[in-house]
């Protein structure tokens, strides 16, 4: 039997995670992403194109992948429609590859609209404005729309009706805003959604037969730890459960959390959008890690916040995901870095304090200094012949956090790594 494998992101996502999948994906029979929605960004570089998936899963590229999207992701049809059709002209074959729960819950126009106005005012807290937030509101609240909504016109003409009442009432008179048109909506969801229908169908009997052949299974983590919803620096977070132990309820096969997990992180610190950041650079070293990082968000083109590796972070992430093995992506950004710092502790008027989410604004990091390895490191091909700086960084994070690093990334493209 092959092993199945969740990964996730152990920061506040962008982690490289989408790079990682694909190249796992050559040894999997499916991948299949369980939370999140096409707030998602993930890069990949496939035959020296670059691709930027939101719901996709990242198998979508092998031809042997079957792809699938659980019934915990929130769906929006106009987006994975657009999404479809951009893969598909660009030869990426979809057929009978990719297929959607039935019960995944949507993500209606509205829920954007609300979302961006919401962000306008002063409490925004830099949310990705696709609609996450209201869309999973509505889900716990019972008032979603599902995917086998779609098949009964009546019914879902009366439920679109009731969102876009529900909604219109806030735009109106909470937000000075012009009323969204219900039966507009109406029938741009169902255009999207004859265009999509092949796509549609079960999930978790699929994943179970799948399983008993002996194939394995890829589970695809979106946004990462600090984000999620319970876990995250709430409320400085996504709607959703990022943790690995979302999967059996988010892929809807619950076998799914006997997988091995996979964390990866960035060799340094990376956040888009408001909220604490202890060992974010205010800085010349953050402005050059931001431009050798290239740290701008795949999904809204916004800049990233910098800031050195922090390993209380880390090895919270590490606990909450059960994580079996680590990866440590984007290692070249560091290649010319004389001194490089990580954080092994926070302090509060001097002492020291454990990593709690509620008072992450008021910590102070301590770091550990390294000397940094100062040359490319796409230029060694195993762990063994990397340059002793380089090892000593990756066996401090390794003994700090108490996992094997089992992988390393030095470059975007497929097979810029380095296994141990
Ligand atoms: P994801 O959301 O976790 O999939 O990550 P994103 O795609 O949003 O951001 C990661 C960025 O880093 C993308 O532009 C990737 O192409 C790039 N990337 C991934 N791994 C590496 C690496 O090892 N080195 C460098 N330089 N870039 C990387
Ligand atoms: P991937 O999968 C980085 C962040 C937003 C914001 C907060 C809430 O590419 O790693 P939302 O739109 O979800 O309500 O925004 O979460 N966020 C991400 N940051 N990577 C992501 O996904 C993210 N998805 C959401 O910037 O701070
Ligand atoms: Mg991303």
């Amino acid at each position: 039997m092959k092993e199945s494998l969740i990964l996730v992101g152990t920061q506040w996502g962008d982690e490289g995670k989408g790079k990682i999948v694909d190249y796992f994906s050559q040894k999997f029979d499916a991948v299949c992403r369980f939370q999140g929605g096409h707030n998602a960004g993930h890069t990949i570089y496939s035959q020296n194109e670059k691709f930027v998936l939101h719901l996709v899963p990242s198998g979508i590229f092998y031809n042997h992948v079957q792809c699938f999207i659980g019934q915990g992701v929130i769906l929006s049809l106009d987006s994975l429609l657009e999404e479809v059709n951009k893969l598909k002209e660009r030869g990426i074959n979809l057929e009978g590859k990719l297929r959607i729960s039935r019960y995944c819950s949507l993500l209606l126009p509205i829920h954007a609209t609300i979302d961006q106005l919401r962000e306008d005012n002063k409490n925004s807290i830099g949310t990705t404005k696709r609609g996450i937030g209201p869309a999973y509101e509505d889900k716990t609240a019972r008032r979603s729309i599902k995917v086998f909504d779609l098949e009964d016109q009546t019914n879902l003409k009366k439920k679109i009706e009731s969102i876009v009442e529900y909604y219109n009432f806030q735009i109106v008179n909470i937000h000075n805003s012009k009323p969204v048109d219900a039966s507009e909506m109406l029938v741009e969801t169902q255009k999207a959604f004859d265009n999509l229908e092949k796509y549609f169908g079960d999930v978790t009997d699929t994943l179970e037969e799948i399983h008993n052949k002996g194939g394995n299974i890829l589970y695809e983590g979106a946004q990462g730890t600090l984000l999620d919803v319970d876990y995250g620096t709430y409320p400085f977070v996504t709607s959703s459960n990022t943790l690995a132990t979302s999967v059996g309820v988010g892929s809807g096969f619950p076998k799914s959390i006997y997988s091995n997990v996979l964390g990866v992180a960035k060799a340094y610190t990376t956040r888009v959008g408001a909220g604490p950041f202890p060992t974010e650079l205010f800085d010349l070293e953050g402005e050059k890690i931001a431009e050798l990082g290239n740290e701008f968000g795949a999904t809204t083109g916004r800049p990233r916040r910098c800031g050195w590796l922090d390993l209380v972070a880390l090895k919270y992430s590490a606990k909450l995901n059960n994580l079996s093995e680590l990866c440590i992506t984007k290692i070249d950004v560091l290649n010319n870095f004389e001194n490089i710092k990580v954080c092994v502790d926070y302090e509060i008027e001097g002492k020291s304090t454990s990593y709690k989410s509620r008072n992450l604004h008021e910590v102070t990091p301590v770091y550990e200094n390294f000397a940094g390895w100062q040359c490319e490191l796409s230029a060694f091909k195993n762990f063994d012949s990397l340059p002793e700086p380089a090892k000593k960084f990756i066996y401090f994070i390794e003994d700090y956090v108490g996992v094997k690093i089992s992988l390393i990334s030095h470059s975007p493209e497929r097979d810029g790594l380095i296994f141990r």
